[in-house]
Formats: structure tokens, C-alpha cells, sequence
């Protein structure tokens, strides 16, 4: 791993233990309804991809609703795993293959898969990360796969500037305490469009300072 790769696993190492407390803190259960709100439409997927799945709420939703049967659940922080294997711990797993890996996304070692999840984790990548990744998970969907994306968004109107000073205010967060080195809102549309990505639903929250997208590949 690269010398600053690790300075952002230690990042999220450290606020592991207080992330939810935090993260319900401020956007009270929002960032979690943007997470699940498009789980009730996915295509039943045969294996799925979640990225950065922090603590695993994501996951122990995907699995009530029976959206999978194998995952593939990846994340730079050992300590966000260990929270993720303790929070599904008393769930019926007995018919479920749940593979974890502790690995940037970029070094991870990804199969083909019929969703991919990305719960508010491209924002951390930088703009070299970024493009390889997208490069990466498309190569990984399968020809009818679908993406659910997860993230902020800077809204045009007058919301614009307040979201862009509270995304400013997160990153600044987030460089302090995980050394991201990302100090902007990737255009994250343009990659969708440039790597060959049709919009199938999209829905916004708090104001459109956090988006749910479904893209499917063509
Ligand atoms: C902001 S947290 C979001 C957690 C969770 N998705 C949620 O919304 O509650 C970002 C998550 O992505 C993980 N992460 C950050 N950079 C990553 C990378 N390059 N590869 C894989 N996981 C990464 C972090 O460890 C963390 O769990």
C-alpha cells in the first residue's frame, strides 16, 4: 500500500468507533434513507460489489431485503470490517457467501458482479484514484449489472452556495483526520457519462445535497 493509502486506512481506522454517531448526528438518518432508498428496485443481483461500506449498514439492508446472494464487501479500514461482521453477526447468513476484503478499491482484487455499491465513497478518491476505479468497476459489471451510487451533490439554485460550504466543511474534516488529499466534489456525472453509463433513476435528499443514482452500463 502507498505511503499516504495508508494514512487514510489509519484515518478511518480512527473515527470507525464514533462514524455512525457522528453521521447521525448531522444528517440524522438521511445518509442511510439515500443508501436504501432504490434497494426495493434493484434486479435481484447474483453477486454484488459494496465499496466502502463503512459499517456495514448498508450491507445488513441489502441483506434483509434479499437482494443478493454472494457479496463482495471491500474497504480500506480493518476496524469499519470488524464493525460491518459484528453488526451482521446475529442475522441468517447460513445461505449467503460474504466475502470481505480490507483493501483500497484500487488494489482490490474485484470478479465480475451484477450490482455494485458505492455508498459515499468515491468522494475520498483523488483525481488519479478516481478514473482507474471507474476504469475498474466497469470492467467488473456484468453486461446487464447495474450501480447503485451513492453520494453528495452541489445543487444549482440558491441551496448551491450553503452546499458547497458545508462539502467544503467535510472535506476539510475528512483531510484532517484521514489525510484524503481531495478537496473537491468529483464531477461525478461526467465520469458516469464519459465511461459509459445510462441514468435509470435518481432521487435527491436534503435539499439535493445527497443524490441516489441507479446507472446501468450503455
Ligand atoms: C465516508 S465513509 C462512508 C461509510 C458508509 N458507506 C456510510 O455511508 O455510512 C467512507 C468509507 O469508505 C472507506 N474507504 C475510503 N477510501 C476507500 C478506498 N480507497 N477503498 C475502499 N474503501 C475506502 C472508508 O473506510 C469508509 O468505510
Amino acid at each position: 500500500m502507498k505511503k499516504n493509502t495508508l494514512r487514510i486506512q489509519k484515518g478511518f481506522n480512527l473515527i470507525a468507533p464514533v462514524y455512525d454517531f457522528f453521521a447521525t448526528f448531522f444528517f440524522a438518518n438521511l445518509l442511510h434513507r439515500a443508501q436504501t432508498f432504490h434497494t426495493a428496485q434493484l434486479k435481484k443481483a447474483k453477486k454484488t460489489l459494496i465499496v466502502g461500506g463503512g459499517t456495514g449498514k448498508i450491507l445488513a439492508e441489502l441483506i434483509k431485503s434479499k437482494v443478493s446472494d454472494k457479496y463482495h464487501y471491500i474497504d480500506i479500514s480493518p476496524k469499519m470490517i470488524a464493525l460491518t461482521k459484528k453488526r451482521i453477526s446475529s442475522m441468517k447468513l447460513s445461505s449467503l457467501e460474504i466475502v470481505f476484503e480490507c483493501s483500497p478499491i484500487e488494489e482490490a482484487h474485484t470478479t465480475t458482479y451484477d450490482l455494485i455499491v458505492t455508498p459515499f465513497v468515491l468522494d475520498s478518491l483523488d483525481k488519479d484514484t478516481l478514473p482507474l476505479v471507474f476504469e475498474k468497476l466497469r470492467a467488473s459489471l456484468s453486461p446487464k449489472g447495474e450501480w447503485l451510487f451513492v453520494d453528495f451533490h452541489i445543487p444549482s439554485g440558491k441551496m448551491r452556495f450553503v452546499s458547497k460550504a458545508i462539502i467544503k466543511i467535510l472535506y476539510f474534516a475528512f483531510n484532517l483526520l484521514c489525510s484524503l488529499r481531495v478537496y473537491s466534489l468529483p464531477p461525478f456525472e461526467k465520469y458516469f457519462a464519459k465511461y459509459g453509463f445510462t441514468l435509470l433513476s435518481e432521487k435527491f435528499f436534503l435539499k439535493s445535497l445527497l443524490v441516489s443514482r441507479v446507472y446501468r452500463l450503455g
